[in-house]
């Protein structure tokens, strides 16, 4: 079975009452649920993941390898500033979906760099919790299209 990695990187944990009118009011236990039930009625695994230390999702990324065929990505600010996740990234040769609940480019202009972009399979954002279930099904074609 198909297995994929949701990392969410940091403050992420504090969804539903940060900035509620940028991120909305969906927690990031309501978008674990939202995932672990769209992977179910799909059939792939999902493993779902959060810190606010950027070494534990360098960490994680590393571990996904042997362990989940691909990964969705919200670095939260570390996606403006964190060479080592775009180093890790290029490490382990699995292919990552950069996620964004909010449209990072219609906001301030040190949102509009990532240094996952460069090294993602696509990015997502804009579309709020509803990315994460795109995200993943964005991956599973891509996935599908190429083993
Ligand atoms: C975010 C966008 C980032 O710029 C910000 O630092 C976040 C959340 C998003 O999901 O919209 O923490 O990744």
């Amino acid at each position: 079975m198909r297995s994929i990695l949701i990392l969410n990187g940091p403050n992420l944990n504090l969804l539903g009452t940060r900035q509620p009118e940028v991120y909305g009011t969906t927690t990031l236990s309501d978008i674990e649920e939202m995932c672990r039930t769209y992977a179910q009625a799909i059939g792939v695994n999902v493993a779902f993941d959060q810190s606010n230390h950027e070494g534990d999702l360098v960490d994680a990324l590393h571990a996904a390898r042997g362990t989940h065929h691909g990964v969705v990505l919200n670095a939260g600010a570390y996606t403006h500033t964190s060479l080592a996740l775009m180093d890790a990234i290029s490490s382990i040769a699995l292919p990552v979906i950069e996620l964004h609940l909010s449209n990072v480019h219609a906001r301030e202009e040190f949102r509009h760099n990532s240094f996952i972009a460069p090294v993602a399979l696509g990015l997502i954002c804009g579309f709020g919790a509803r990315g994460y279930t795109l995200a993943m099904d964005a991956l599973i074609s891509h996935l599908e299209a190429t083993e």
